[in-house]
Formats: structure tokens, sequence, C-alpha cells
């Protein structure tokens, strides 16, 4: 059995004088939300959604494919993948929301979204580890990865925690292809007294995003192709640092003005991986062409938070 409200805890927010009414009516409905933030945050939504609706005049047919949309992104969300996260990403507003969230001057490396596929489950390993753990093939590219990590005045930073992950050059993520090992393409490690880190891996390929469901079918509609700039993912932080998330692309990549999760969110993203043809690999295992990546990461004073991961993997 329910229970009746009384009477005097009941707030009427009235009956619309006319269709048109019906907007204020919900923000007003809502007005007694006692989080403040998660008022402004409903009733916001209820503004820029009615609106919306009104906008493009929206029929009963396309109200209803809305409704089995987002139902879609729910049956396809699975402890591995992310349909909702996905379709963020490629409505571009994950890298909105990256881009509000980070606290950047201009003349600081520009942040980019985290993407699907971020696990924070990767080991740490000590500098100059190789986080290429399956068996090498001959076509992959060795990549040697070097780097500091600074405060926005440029004091050097060490202890500092530099998070990396990316695809194979096939185009997949280790918790996409069970043939590769676990955290395959993936560590974490920390900088030195003097602020630097580095590590060894392979070369990324560009690839195409997850298109088996609606995200794929949306793209194919609007006549966008499905591929992301070859890239690496990385978090940076530190002690008294806001948290950077961010995404390095070689930047003679095809995708590069194109990439369909508008992940190059600035030019200074997108930069040279040196290939070298020269015999003096920093490993000796390496003899013929190998890459070599230079970095500097320049930190915010801030608070330390590292992203939730969108997926269980
Ligand atoms: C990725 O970086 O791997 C990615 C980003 C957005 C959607 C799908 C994949
Ligand atoms: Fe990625």
């Amino acid at each position: 059995m329910f229970e009746l409200p009384k009477k005097e805890e009941i707030f009427n927010h009235g009956i619309p004088s006319t269709p048109d009414d019906i907007t204020e009516i919900v923000i007003k409905a809502m007005g007694r939300t006692e989080n403040s933030r998660l008022r402004e945050i409903l009733q916001a939504l209820v503004k820029h959604l009615h609106a919306f609706g009104r906008e493009v005049k929206l029929t009963e047919e396309e109200f209803m494919m809305a409704i089995n949309a987002v139902t879609e992104l729910g049956h396809l969300t699975r402890d591995k993948h992310n349909e909702t996260m996905v379709m963020s990403d490629a409505l571009g507003f994950s890298t909105l929301v990256n881009i509000l969230n980070q606290d950047r001057d201009p003349e600081q490396m520009s942040p980019a979204l985290l993407g699907p596929f971020y696990t924070r489950k990767d080991p740490e390993y000590p500098n100059g580890f190789n986080i290429s753990r399956d068996k090498p093939k001959p076509t992959d590219i060795p990549l040697f990865v070097r780097g500091k990590v600074v405060s926005k005045n440029g004091t050097p930073l060490k202890n500092a925690l530099v998070e990396v992950w990316h695809a194979s050059p096939e185009g997949l993520y280790d918790n996409q292809e069970p043939a590769q090992p676990a955290n395959n393409l993936r560590g974490k490690f920390r900088t030195d007294e003097a602020g630097h880190f580095n590590f060894r891996t392979i070369r990324p390929a560009s690839y195409p995003i997850p298109t088996h469901g609606l995200v794929g079918r949306m793209l194919a509609a609007q006549n966008r192709h499905p591929f992301r700039a070859a890239h690496l993912h990385f978090t940076v932080s530190a002690d008294d640092h806001s948290t950077l998330v961010t995404q390095i692309f070689p930047k003679d990549d095809l995708f590069v003005e194109s990439d369909c999760v508008f992940g190059v969110t600035s030019a200074d993203l997108a930069v040279d991986f040196p290939e070298h043809t020269d015999g003096n690999a920093p490993e000796p295992d390496v003899t013929g062409t190998y890459c070599t990546l230079d970095l500097t990461f320049d930190l915010s004073p801030g608070e330390s938070r590292l992203p939730q991961s969108p997926i269980n993997a």
C-alpha cells in the first residue's frame, strides 16, 4: 500500500494556460529541489530540451526514435564497451566537457577527451619499460617517448604520475581483443627528481571507433568516416596540481583535421614523431627504423584527481 502525501506537503505548480506554458510549469515543479546544483542542472536541461523540441518541431515518430536510441545506448553498453560514452564522444560533447573542466591557459598544452578505453587499472612500471607486451610484428615501429612534467611556472615536478594508453597498430585496445596480453600498451610511470620520465612502446596507427551500434549508424547517416587520428592518451597528475587529460597525435596523420570524436582540440597536440634509421636507437635490440617523441606536460596548480573509468575492463 502506498501512503498519500499530506495536502500541505504538495506543491501546486499549476496547470498551463496555453501549451506554451508547459516549460515554465515543469521548471517551477522542480524549483524545490534541495540540492542547488541538481536544481540548476535539471532546470537548464528542461529549458534547453523543450527549446530543442520546439525548434525542430519533433514529430511523435521522431520522439519514439529518440526514446529507442537512448534505450539502445543502454542495451549496447557492457563491461568492456560503453556505447553511451562513444555517442557523447561522437557528438563532440565529451570534448566540450573536457575543455570546460581543464583549468588551462592558452599557452599551456591543450587537453583532449578521455575516451571510452581508460581503465585506470594499468600497472606502474619503472622508467624505460616497454609497454608493448605483445609478440613484436615486423611492421611494428618502436617508439621511444621521453618527457618532462613541470608546474605552470616551469618548476619540474618530481614523483608526478604519467599514465599512458593507446591502441595497437591494428587499431584495437587490449580490452577489445582477447588475444592481446592484459594491459598491453598501457602503463603508469613516475617522474624522477628532475621531473623526467621515459618509456618504450610502438607507434600507434589511426583506427575506426566501434561502429556496430547506434554511433556507427549515426556516422553513416551523416556521411562521416569513423576514424580517429593515431594518438597516445595521457593523464598527468601531481600533488597540488590539477590533472591533465590529453592526447598526442602525429601531425602527419591523415585524420588530424577530421578526427571523428573531435579529439584534436588544438594544433599543439599534433606533433612530430621523428623517424630514425641511424642505428642509434636507445635500446640495442632495435636495429631498424624507430621513432622518438619528446613531450613536456605543464600542470596548473589545483586539485589532483584521476578520472573515473567509463568501462569495467
Ligand atoms: C578512443 O580514443 O579510442 C576513442 C575515443 C572516442 C570514441 C571511441 C574511441
Ligand atoms: Fe584512443
